[in-house]
């Protein structure tokens, strides 16, 4: 291991580990074709489906999925019920073939606010395919990067009044730990589809120092060859991660 210790891997590596995406355009879709919004959800749902597998293809160890923000409940009713009917069915009908295909799923956000049949199926879910080695799938449901980093602080609060942590000794690794997705590599690839460039109160701690790829492409139009786009455009990214580009071009000489 080089000077550089350990983001080495994470310099040199073509592929990404991780993956993190924003699915959005659902909408716009529907509208473009004269249908319904739910329409466009519907047909996202596949989306999600056709990239879980080219991730599974591509050897990626982790993708996260933006499903429902911590805003999205400012939407209309009956789209708000909409999407968690869709969360139910989607459950559902994919668990199995998940669990089959080796997936471990888990929930990241406050899932307290979703029904009781919802928070189940989630729980069961998490307990059904926590013991898969495949793919991670993280979906990120009721969730915003501003109540992570909340959370987290109130964990370490909460640890002080213990008297379990002194306060010298949070630092940002002692704060990180706390976090969601703690326990993964942090996402090397973040994209979002529908032509926004923000990033919306997802991620925010975690995404630090992720490649950010923006594509107009809706989401429900998101599939394999676009994904094989986007992998293209990070393998030819340099990341540096602080360092300069010549500390990097050595690093991949050696
Ligand atoms: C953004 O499009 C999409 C959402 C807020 C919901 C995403 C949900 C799914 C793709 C389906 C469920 C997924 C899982 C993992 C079960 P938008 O409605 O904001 O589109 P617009 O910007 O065109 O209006």
């Amino acid at each position: 291991m080089s000077e550089l210790g350990h983001i080495d891997s994470r310099l040199l590596a073509d592929r990404p580990r991780h993956i993190a995406i924003i699915m959005d355009g659902n909408g716009r879709w529907a509208r473009a074709r004269g249908l319904p919004r739910p329409a466009g959800h519907r047909e996202g749902v596949k989306a999600v489906r056709r990239v879980v597998e080219a991730c599974r293809q591509n050897g990626i160890e982790a993708l996260t999925l933006f499903a429902f923000s911590s805003e999205n409940w400012r939407r209309p009713r009956t789209e708000v019920k909409l999407l968690m009917d869709l969360f139910i069915s989607t459950l559902k009908r994919e668990v199995r073939d998940l669990h089959a295909n080796g997936v471990r799923v888990r929930f990241i956000g406050d899932r307290t606010a979703f029904s009781p049949r919802l928070q189940q199926l989630m729980d069961e879910t998490e307990a059904l395919t926590g013991g898969n080695e495949g793919l991670t799938l993280a979906i990120a449901a009721n969730y915003g990067g501003r109540w992570d980093l909340a959370r987290a602080a109130r964990r370490l609060a909460e640890q002080v009044a213990a008297g379990a942590l002194d306060p010298a000794g949070i630092d940002p690794d002692r704060l990180g730990r706390e976090v969601s997705l703690a326990d993964l590599p942090e996402p090397d690839l973040f994209i979002r589809t529908g032509g926004e460039q923000r990033i919306s109160n997802f991620l925010l701690w975690q995404l630090a120092y992720t490649e950010l790829y923006f594509t107009d492409i809706l989401w429900p139009d998101f599939d394999q060859d676009r994904l094989a786009e986007a992998l293209a455009w990070f393998a030819g990214r340099q990341r540096r991660f602080g360092c300069t580009g010549e500390q990097v071009e050595q690093l991949k000489g050696a």
